[in-house]
This record gives C-alpha cells, sequence and structure tokens, in this order.
C-alpha cells in the first residue's frame, strides 16, 4: 500500500479521466452516471458481454448493429435464437451469445434489469466482473470493478509481487480500498481508459501518466514487469476435417449441438477434430472428396487445422441440416472459423 491517500488516485484518475474518456458508443459522458434513456442499462449490459475477452475495435461494429436491430432487451428477448447466433457470428466466445438470449429473457420477465450488484449477478452469463461494471456504470452504485487493465494499473500502483492468478486477492482489496463512493463507474472506465492507452503492458508511458507519483512500481524503476504472469503453456493441436457438400448452387449447413465449441452456431459438417493425420475420417455422405487445402484457428485452448474438403451430391446427407444457397451464405452467420473454410471453397 502507497503511504498516499485512496481519494488522491480516485481524485486524479477522475480529474483525467473528465478530459480524457474515449468517446464509445455505449458510453455515458464523464460525470453522468445515468442517463434518462431507458435503455442505458441494456447498452451497458451488451458492450461489457461483448467486451469479455474482446478489443474494443472488434466490438463497436457489433454493438452498432445489436442495437439498431434491437434497440432494447424487450426487443432482444423477443428474436429468435438463430438469429442472434448469426448476428454474433465472428465475435467468437459463443458461449457469451447463448447467455445473451437468456439473460435478455429473463431480464424482460423481470420488466428491465435489477440495480444491485448482487441481483445482476444471478443473470446468465453475469460473473463478478460484469455484476460489478453493470452495476456501477449504469446505476451508479459503487462496486468493485476489476478487468485485465484495472488489474494492471493496480498491480502496478501497489507494487503487487506475487504471480497472477494468486495475486488477485490482493488486486482486489487494493481496488476496494481507491474506489470511490460517488462516480464509481467513472472510476472503473478510467482505469480501463489508463490501463488501455497508458499503463500499457508493454512500455508504459508513465510520463503521461495522472498517478505517476504514486505508483510504487514506477518507483521501483520497471514497472512493465507487473503484473508478474504465470507461464503460458502450449496449446495442444488439433487437427480435423470439415466438408463442403454442393449440390445446385446450395451448400449443406448444420448447427453444431448447444454445448462444446462453437455450439448452436450454423456450420458446414466437419468430424469433431479427433481425426488423426492420416486422413483415415468418415465423410457424412459417399461423394468424390476433393481437397481444398486447410484453415488454421486459434482457440483459448488449442490450435486447431482443419482440412477442407469438397463434394457434390445428389441427395441430402444423413445429418441433420439444410441445404443454404452459396450466394446467400453472408447471412448464414457462420463463425470465424467456418467462414475462413467457405473462403477456400468460393475462390
Ligand atoms: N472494456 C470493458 N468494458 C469497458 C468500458 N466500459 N470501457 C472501455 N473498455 C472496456
Amino acid at each position: 500500500m502507497t503511504s498516499s491517500a485512496p481519494e488522491t488516485i480516485s481524485q486524479r484518475l477522475l480529474d483525467w479521466y473528465d478530459k480524457n474518456a474515449r468517446e464509445l458508443p455505449w458510453r455515458n459522458p464523464p460525470g453522468r452516471a445515468r442517463p434518462t434513456d431507458p435503455n442505458w442499462p441494456y447498452r451497458v449490459w451488451l458492450s461489457e458481454v461483448m467486451l469479455q475477452q474482446t478489443t474494443v475495435a472488434a466490438v463497436k461494429p457489433y454493438f452498432e448493429k445489436f442495437t439498431r436491430v434491437w434497440p432494447s432487451v424487450f426487443d432482444l428477448a423477443a428474436a429468435e435464437d438463430e438469429a442472434i447466433m448469426a448476428a454474433w457470428a465472428g465475435l467468437g466466445y459463443y458461449s457469451r451469445a447463448r447467455n445473451l438470449v437468456k439473460c435478455a429473457r429473463e431480464v424482460a420477465v423481470l420488466g428491465g434489469f435489477p440495480e444491485t450488484e448482487a441481483e445482476l449477478r444471478e443473470l446468465p452469463g453475469l460473473g463478478a466482473y460484469t455484476a460489478a461494471a453493470i452495476a456501477a456504470i449504469a446505476f451508479g452504485q459503487r462496486a468493485v470493478v476489476v478487468d485485465a487493465n484495472v488489474e494492471r494499473v493496480v498491480a502496478r500502483l501497489f507494487a503487487i509481487e506475487k504471480p497472477l492468478p494468486g495475486a488477485r486477492k490482493a488486486i482486489r482489496s487494493d481496488a476496494e480500498a481507491i474506489t470511490p463512493e460517488a462516480r464509481a463507474g467513472d472510476f472503473a472506465q478510467a482505469m480501463m481508459d489508463q490501463g488501455s492507452s497508458i499503463c500499457t503492458t508493454k512500455a508504459p508511458r508513465c510520463l503521461l501518466c495522472p498517478v505517476s507519483e504514486v505508483c510504487e512500481a514506477r518507483k521501483q524503476g520497471e514497472p512493465e514487469r507487473l503484473p508478474v504472469k504465470p507461464a503460458k503453456k502450449a496449446k495442444p493441436e488439433r487437427l480435423g476435417t470439415a466438408y463442403w457438400i454442393e449440390r445446385e448452387g446450395q451448400v449443406w449447413l448444420v448447427t453444431r449441438p448447444p454445448m462444446g465449441m462453437l455450439g448452436s452456431m450454423r456450420a458446414i459438417p466437419d468430424d469433431g477434430w479427433t481425426a488423426q493425420s492420416d486422413g483415415s475420417d468418415e465423410p457424412p455422405i459417399a461423394a468424390q472428396w476433393e481437397d481444398l487445402g486447410a484453415v488454421r484457428h486459434t482457440f483459448t485452448h488449442a490450435h486447431l487445422t482443419l482440412r477442407v474438403k469438397r463434394g457434390s451430391v445428389e441427395m441430402n446427407p444423413a445429418i441433420a441440416g439444410e441445404w443454404w444457397r452459396i450466394s446467400d451464405l453472408d447471412e448464414a452467420g457462420l463463425p470465424s472459423l467456418f467462414a475462413k473454410a467457405a473462403r477456400l471453397a468460393l475462390v
């Protein structure tokens, strides 16, 4: 803990935020925690779910599309699952979209979002971070919001040497100590902005930092060393084959099972990615298979090399699915992996 008063840190960060807050489509301007727009909590919730493990730049067009098509949580709750999953395609971490649908429907039944962190935490897909972020940003409640940016800022401010994830308890307790009673939402977003623009992972810009004078890691001379991260585990390599099955300008699409990778998303059929490299996989229908090459994709826990084969058929494959016009494929909402696979078939 530094000797500087917690309120000094929060005040400096808030002053900095008043001048430097990024303008984002889901963001209330500094100092306006509760805009009168009744859809504000919905916008904050949607953005926070989209921003989990995803960059601001990637989220912006999706946020704009969702709020244009479904301006309120009631509109989203009334939408078809397939339409929501397809609109989410390309954003990744698809369990978020499945929980989004469930959460919207629960909130619609409740008549709107609950306002406390504890009640928000009960909703599908809302972990500690998201519940705190919504309570603070949408409802102006004092809540301690800790994401990866906040973790970095706090670990440096207080020179927390313990490696992650073990350091999280200490980080949380120091974050709690500096969170102000008023403007907790602005404060959380101030730390996020400061963390992503100044207190960056590599080469932090300490000369521009509003709290550099009270930063213990800076005093020690090597702020970029913190927080100490555990060594990254090598990701396993997986191998699979996907089948582009064509008939009269159409391709056979399946909807993946709800559990598992890319669950509930449309896709071309594949072998479950359990194949050996000897190519001994079993196609879903008999055809003359043409090898189109392979695509690579990286998930959180694995790298995948997916071979793609094309075949023309006369009958429906034995697996459940639907014929989709190739000229309308953009509307199918294929996740990035299968969009890449489709590109091999379309060149
Ligand atoms: N990342 C997650 N939530 C955010 C927010 N509200 N502003 C900026 N970056 C964020």
